[in-house]
């Protein structure tokens, strides 16, 4: 029985039916798909939790239509009013000061909101149809990757999951950048993504922090103190064991060849493929792009990931991207997914 549907009238109907009645869907947006719950009604938002088998001290990010609903969640600000009519709808979340609506499991009991307007065509839809607020955090169980097609959601969490709003594959396939609104000392980046710190830097005319610092295994008992609480040391990864190799030259120095069924993931497609005729081990090479382009990198990072996870390697090498831009963001995942974040 099939579990994808959409995006037709008919089904659109249906999902916002569904979360009016306290259901859960995946729905589609230009980051990741999300896992979605009508975020006022606590015990829709308590079954997201259980699906992902995430803790609770990692908040929900809220995703609303438009303006009167995002200062409808939370306290509005000189900043967050610049912002979002420079970037939203779009990739980049605001957090803060919750109003008292909101329900404290979705903060996981902080005093603050995470709010996206999301611009995927399929969610911007379905948000006017259910007229409703939408928690959705990436909708994958915790701490594996983030999908960024419907296929990886119902490989990963169908069997929990009744209905996946198909929006075809994500545009950006990176989850949005997380900005601290709330500081006195300025905003600061919780989560880097799509748009950067130099983006916003332009449109507030003020330097930026960034305070990505990664959170240990087991996180602390309650959040007080953790920046963004859902980046945990390890995050993104595939069950296949990940690592870094910085070139592929270099990896072909490497001992782990002598090691069978090892793939390797380049940035981009090499020129020439190394010769492994001295070597035992049976290598596999994919990549990123074929031409350098970081967007397409960006945009295929998850979906390879899946597809190498599902092959049955011992292990996955792949190397970083060029450390700017969207390359940064792509290397800020990679540690994480390969558990070599720093802390
Ligand atoms: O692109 C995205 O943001 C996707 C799509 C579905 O919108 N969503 C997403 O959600 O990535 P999630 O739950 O996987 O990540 C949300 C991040 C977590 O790191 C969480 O800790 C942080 O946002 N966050 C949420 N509320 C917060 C708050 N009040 N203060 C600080 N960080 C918060
Ligand atoms: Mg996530």
């Amino acid at each position: 029985m099939t579990k994808i549907y959409g995006p037709g009238a008919e089904d659109l109907d249906r999902a916002a039916r569904i979360l009016a009645e306290g259901g859960i869907i995946a729905v589609p947006t230009e980051t990741v798909y999300g896992l979605a719950a009508h975020a006022l009604d606590e015990a829709a938002c308590g079954r997201i939790f259980e699906i992902k088998g995430r803790p609770l001290i990692d908040p929900l990010i809220i995703h609303i239509h438009d303006l009167i609903g995002a200062k409808s969640l939370a306290a509005w600000n000189d900043w967050a009013e610049l912002l979002a009519h420079a970037f939203w709808p779009g990739p980049l979340t605001f957090v803060l000061p919750k109003q008292s609506i909101v329900p404290a499991l979705v903060t996981a009991g902080l005093e603050t909101v995470a709010i996206r307007m999301p611009r995927h065509p399929v969610m911007r839809k379905l948000l006017i149809k259910c007229n409703l607020p939408l928690a959705a955090p990436s909708a994958n169980p915790f701490g594996y990757l983030s999908p960024t097609r419907p296929e990886h959601v119902l490989e990963a969490l169908g069997e929990n999951l009744e209905f996946i709003l198909d929006g075809g594959p994500c545009e950006i396939g990176l989850e949005s950048t997380v900005l601290d609104l709330c500081d006195p000392l300025g905003p600061a980046i919780l989560r880097p993504g799509a748009i950067s710190g130099w983006q916003i830097s332009e449109v507030l005319g003020i330097e930026i922090l960034v305070k990505t610092q990664s959170m240990p295994e087991i996180p602390a008992p309650v959040s007080k103190g953790m920046p963004s609480p859902g980046l945990m040391h390890r995050h993104y990864s595939p069950r296949t064991p990940l690592a870094i190799r910085p070139h592929l030259h270099e990896f072909c120095r490497d001992e782990a060849l002598t090691n069978e069924k090892i793939a390797f993931i380049a940035f981009q497609k090499p020129t020439e493929r190394p010769d492994f005729t001295d070597s035992a081990a049976k290598i596999r090479f994919f990549w990123l792009t074929e031409d350098g382009d970081v967007e397409e990198a960006a945009r295929n990072l998850y979906d390879l990931l899946h597809k190498v996870d599902r092959m049955n390697f011992n292990q996955i090498f792949i190397e970083l991207a060029p450390e700017s831009g969207l390359g940064a963001v792509i290397n800020e995942r990679l540690l994480r997914a390969s558990g070599s974040a720093n802390d």
